[in-house]
């Protein structure tokens, strides 16, 4: 087996795969219109595979919302001990001419889920650092060793059994979009909640979004975002790609679905939390896109936003949405409260659908019905659930 591979991993959240696969397909469509895509490979819950392309790449790091990296594998081994995976590597580094780096570049090496390979963390990072820079060194290649401030991130992956070092072409995780300056106690993170979206199967052409539990509004953004196909990065944040002589003569990305109109409704409780959603929806651009309705959504009536929603072009639409679930709200009899009046508010949006994400075993009891997907989803360290109903 050749050391050398060639190609692009999406890495993201557990029960990701298909989701992810979709939304580069969606976009390879789109933007990529003569180039044909290949079925992914999985590897695990949450990460997929394609023949690297570097236009493939360069639309995955600056547009695909729901991975939490993106990488160009460069190398594999099944080197059990250091030594080998040592020598493995220069030689395969030695042979190779694709210009993943360039002399006097800096470089950092991270490792992740390592734990099984026979030798610890710091030693794994270390030998394939060493490997990296002597491969170079023999193409007449200087790199430098700088973890502060890299221009290239390499990162190292076990994958049943298999070290794959990698590129990150992102070079900070793909969540850090840049519109987040502050937040409320439990904010989704953005790639979980773009994950939410494109799990409700929302349609922007057709349906409205509503998220009545809204917090800092990261659903709302996320949703916006993946209408239009506006760019992951803002407020000058841009990826390692942009620097890297692979991608040079590649176009600033724009957005993909530009014409498109969103129909997206918010209603926060607290009100700090309302002020930051409105500033944060400013910071990411969307303030036009999401009509801010209120504080408590047990005084918004459900045939008033169905008119709303009518009147704005849309017939149908979907909740989408992330409760509390406990840690931080009062007691379970106020959030089994909540929940049910979720439930009962819910159920009034006739012929919608509601894409929930909790991680409270009450929830589907006290908001009724029965779930068309129960789907298990980590929210971080919390073990959660992804519900979708249908009314
Ligand atoms: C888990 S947080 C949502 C976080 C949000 N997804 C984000 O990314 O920032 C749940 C939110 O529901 C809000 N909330 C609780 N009861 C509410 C009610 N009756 N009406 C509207 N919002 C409520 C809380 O203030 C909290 O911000």
């Amino acid at each position: 087996m050749s050391p050398i591979v060639d190609r692009l991993r999406l890495v993201g959240i557990p029960g990701s795969n298909r989701v992810m696969a979709g939304e580069l397909s969606r976009l390879a469509r789109r933007a990529l219109s003569e180039f044909r895509l290949e079925e992914p490979k999985k590897q695990g819950l949450g990460s997929v595979t394609y023949p690297f392309d570097a236009r493939l790449g360069w639309l995955a790091v600056q547009h695909h919302r729901t991975s939490a990296r993106v990488l160009w594998d460069l190398y594999e081994s099944r080197a059990a001990r250091l030594e080998p995976l040592f020598a493995e590597l220069v030689a395969a580094g030695t042979d190779d001419s694709r210009p993943w780096c360039w002399d006097g570049a800096k470089l950092s090496v991270d490792a992740f889920g390592v734990d099984e390979f026979a030798a610890g963390e710091r030693q794994v990072v270390g030998t394939v650092k060493n490997a990296l820079i002597e491969a170079a060194a023999q193409r007449k290649i200087r790199l430098e060793v700088d973890p502060e401030r890299p221009d290239i991130r390499v990162q190292v992956r076990l994958y049943e059994g298999t070290l794959v070092v990698s590129l990150d072409l992102s070079g900070r995780p793909m969540h850090m979009r840049g519109y987040r300056m502050e937040a409320g106690d439990a904010p989704l993170r953005e790639d979980l909640a773009a994950l939410l979206v494109m799990l409700s199967r929302y349609d922007a052409r057709t349906e409205a979004l509503v998220d009545p539990l809204a917090g800092s509004g990261t659903i709302l953004i996320e949703a916006a975002c993946l209408a239009k196909g506006r760019p992951v990065w803002m407020s000058g944040r841009k990826p390692d790609a942009e620097r890297h002589p692979v991608f040079e003569t590649f176009a600033r990305p724009a957005p993909l679905f530009g014409d498109t109109a969103p129909v997206l409704f918010a209603s926060e409780i607290d009100r700090h939390l309302r002020e930051t959603m409105e500033r944060t929806f400013v910071t990411a651009g969307v303030e036009r896109d999401v009509a801010i309705l209120g504080g408590d959504f047990r005084n918004i009536d459900p045939k008033l936003l169905m008119d709303r929603a009518r009147a704005r072009g849309v017939e149908r639409g979907v909740i989408v949405t992330n409760p509390p679930y406990g840690q931080r709200m009062g007691s379970p009899e106020a959030l089994w409260d909540l929940y049910r009046d979720l439930g009962e508010w819910c159920w009034q949006l006739k012929g919608w659908r509601h894409a929930v994400i909790v991680a409270n075993p009450d929830f589907p009891e006290a908001f009724g019905g029965r779930p068309r997907i129960a789907k298990p989803l980590r929210n971080g360290p919390l073990r959660g659930y992804f519900y979708l109903y249908e009314s």
